[in-house]
C-alpha cells in the first residue's frame, strides 16, 4: 500500500478539495483506494454522503481496528474512513515518545488497498508529525503568494526537525488566478524549483460546487478543465513515486 498525505499547516488552500479529487482519479485507474478523513471537520466525508459509523471515535481508531469503521462509497474501488468530532483531541492522545503511531495503525490495512489518501487537518503539531512519518508521498498546496511560499519554507524545516524524508514532499499551486499579477508573478518565480509539481490547479466554480453535488469533480463534469487538472496532479504524483 501506498500512502499519500494531503497536507498544509495553512487552511483553506485546497487540501480537501485535492484528496477527495485525486482519491477519485486513484480510483478510476483501477486501483483500490481508501481516503482517510483525518480533519474532525469532516468535509471529505461530506462530499462522499460518508458518515462515520455510531460507535466509531478517537479510541477505537488508537486501537487499529480500522476495518469495521471504513464504509464503501458510491464509487467502485473508493473507500472512506471518516472523521470523528473526537479526533479534534486526537493530538494528545497520541504517544509523545515518538511519531510512528500512525504508521502502524495504517500498516494493518496494507493488504487491503493500493492507495491510502489522507486528509489531513490544518496544523503543525504530533499529529501532523504522525501523519507525515506514515505517508511515503506528502503534497501540499500552495495558494500563489508570498505567504504560502513562507509556510512553504517552514515546512521544509519542520521535515528537517522531525527527520522526514524530504524528498518525499510535492508542492502544487492551488486555486490559481490567471489574472491576479501575484499570483504568476510567485508562480514564475517558485515554480520551476524541485519541489513543485508542474500541475496548476486553477481556481474554478466546479470545485467550489462540489459544496452543492457532493460528488468529485470529475464524477459531475469529466471533460471539465477542474477534473481535467485533478487527473494531472495525479498522474504527476503517481510518476514521482515510480521514480523513486
Ligand atoms: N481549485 C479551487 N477552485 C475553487 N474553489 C476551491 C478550489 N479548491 C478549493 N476550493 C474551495 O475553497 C474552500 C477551501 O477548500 P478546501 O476545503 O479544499 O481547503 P482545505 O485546505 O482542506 O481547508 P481546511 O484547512 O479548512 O481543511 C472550499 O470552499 C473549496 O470549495
Ligand atoms: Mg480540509
Amino acid at each position: 500500500m501506498n500512502s499519500i498525505a494531503v497536507y498544509s499547516s495553512k487552511g483553506g488552500v485546497g487540501k480537501t478539495a485535492a484528496a477527495v479529487n485525486l482519491s477519485y482519479a486513484c480510483s478510476l485507474k483501477g486501483k483500490k483506494t481508501l481516503l482517510c478523513d483525518m480533519d474532525p471537520q469532516g468535509a471529505a466525508g461530506f462530499y462522499y454522503r460518508v458518515k462515520p459509523k455510531s460507535n466509531f471515535n478517537r479510541k477505537k481508531f488508537l486501537k487499529g481496528n480500522l476495518r469495521s469503521f471504513i464504509r464503501e462509497t458510491d464509487y467502485p474501488n473508493l473507500d472512506l474512513l471518516p472523521t470523528h468530532f473526537s479526533f479534534r483531541n486526537l493530538d494528545l492522545a497520541l504517544d509523545r515518545e515518538g511519531s510512528g503511531e500512525l504508521k502502524r495503525i495504517f500498516a494493518g490495512l496494507a493488504d487491503d488497498y493500493d492507495y491510502l489518501i489522507l486528509d489531513c487537518p490544518p496544523n503543525m503539531t504530533l499529529l501532523s508529525e504522525n501523519l507525515i512519518m506514515a505517508a511515503d508521498t506528502v503534497v501540499t498546496p500552495v495558494v500563489p503568494s508570498t505567504l504560502s511560499i513562507l509556510a512553504l519554507a517552514q515546512l521544509v524545516k519542520f521535515f528537517d526537525k522531525i527527520k522526514a524524508d524530504r524528498k518525499k514532499l510535492h508542492a502544487f499551486f492551488s486555486m490559481v488566478e490567471r489574472r491576479k499579477k501575484m499570483h504568476m508573478d510567485t508562480i514564475m518565480r517558485f515554480g520551476k524549483k524541485k519541489i513543485f509539481l508542474q500541475t496548476l490547479v486553477p481556481y474554478l466554480a466546479d470545485v467550489e460546487k462540489m459544496g452543492i453535488t457532493r460528488q468529485p469533480v470529475a464524477a459531475t463534469r469529466p471533460e471539465s478543465p477542474a477534473a481535467e487538472a485533478y487527473d494531472r496532479l495525479w498522474l504527476e504524483i503517481w510518476k514521482s513515486q515510480i521514480r523513486k
